[in-house]
């Protein structure tokens, strides 16, 4: 029996309601989720932490449909089935439908697609929700983590609000995978985004991954990299250390793309631009202005900053959303 297969033992795989709603927050992380240990079951080489986007992330409704293809609709427009991206979606759905039935899955994002904005994440995690709600699975959060992360590993991540830890876990079939949300309350802390392309990323994360786990010698250091930037961060949080927090996470994005740049061939997501800006940062840092950056699978940066900072922060820096 597959894991799958043993969480929805005696439950329905068909629809026991007429439509499943959902929606989900994006997740940003402060510590990196970067190489698999497995590729099948996106099973993470180490842990990882995040902040979950208060109000920033993708809303799906599910309803059941008499037809013999599923229908796509993201932000208004059908997407061809022979996409990769709808492959993707119905290769996930089918690990848990009923083979002959078929879905009209309609999602709205508010953050830009695939550029490196985590939409995946929230994506993955809102279909997992509408599933449980047109199924009436009525999981726990810790199985749907563990659902959604099939879809896109940081998805589990998006399956809670606030601090969320993904624990690597350890078990070859994936079953001690899952997020776990932490105490910490920090409602001051803001991210930011600074949105310089909202382009379809040069190379996948998936495919980045994979290749500079292969061939970066970088990547030897990662786990333990991660593992002191997780103790160090863990203990910002408790303390409500912002500068230890946002250097922490900054050295932390910082390491993750060295990583890349040291595979063959190189990775390399930052445009012109991204270098200006996290040289900005940095400066204006220096100059006094607390903000620090995190930089995930594409050119676009995160800032992360105080609340109390907003009104300075904005007019350092042209913000696009998030806050
Ligand atoms: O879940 P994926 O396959 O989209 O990978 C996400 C990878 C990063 O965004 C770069 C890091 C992370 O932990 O979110």
């Amino acid at each position: 029996m597959t894991l799958i297969e043993a969480f929805l033992k005696n439950k329905s795989r068909e629809p026991l309601k007429p439509k499943g709603h959902a929606r989900a927050d994006s997740n940003i992380a402060l510590i990196k989720y970067w190489g698999k240990r497995d590729t099948q079951l996106n099973l993470p080489a180490t842990n990882s932490l995040s902040i979950n986007l208060d109000g920033k992330g993708t809303e799906t409704t599910l309803t059941p449909l008499n037809a013999t293809e599923d229908r796509i609709v993201v932000n208004g427009k059908l997407i061809d089935n022979k996409s990769d991206f709808a492959k993707r979606l119905i290769q996930f759905i089918d690990l848990f439908r009923a083979p002959t039935h078929r879905l009209d899955i309609q999602t709205e994002n508010n953050i830009p697609t695939a550029a490196g904005l985590a939409s995946s994440a929230s994506g993955f995690a809102a279909l997992t929700l509408a599933l449980n709600d047109l199924y009436d699975w009525q999981l726990d959060k810790k199985t749907l983590s563990l659902f959604a992360r099939l879809g896109s590993g940081s998805a589990c991540r998006s399956i809670y609000t606030g601090f969320v830890e993904w624990q690597k876990g350890e078990k070859a079939d994936g079953s001690d995978s899952y997020a776990v949300p932490l105490k910490t309350d920090w409602p001051e802390l803001q991210i930011g985004l600074i949105v310089l392309s909202s382009k379809i990323k040069s190379i996948s994360s998936r495919e980045a991954m994979l290749r500079t786990v292969k061939t970066s010698p970088a990547y030897k250091a990662w786990p333990s990299t991660v593992s002191d930037n997780l103790t160090t961060l863990k203990k910002a949080l408790s303390n409500k250390d912002f500068h230890l927090l946002g250097q922490t996470a900054e050295n932390n994005a910082i390491a993750m793309h060295e990583t890349m740049h040291q595979a063959t061939p190189t990775i390399n997501y930052d445009l012109p631009e991204t270098k200006t800006i996290k040289q900005k940062i940095q400066q204006r840092r220096k100059e006094g202005l607390p903000v620090y950056f995190t930089q995930d699978a594409g050119p676009n940066i995160k800032l992360i900053y105080l609340k109390s900072d907003e009104m300075i922060t904005k007019k350092a820096f042209q913000l696009a959303a998030f806050t």
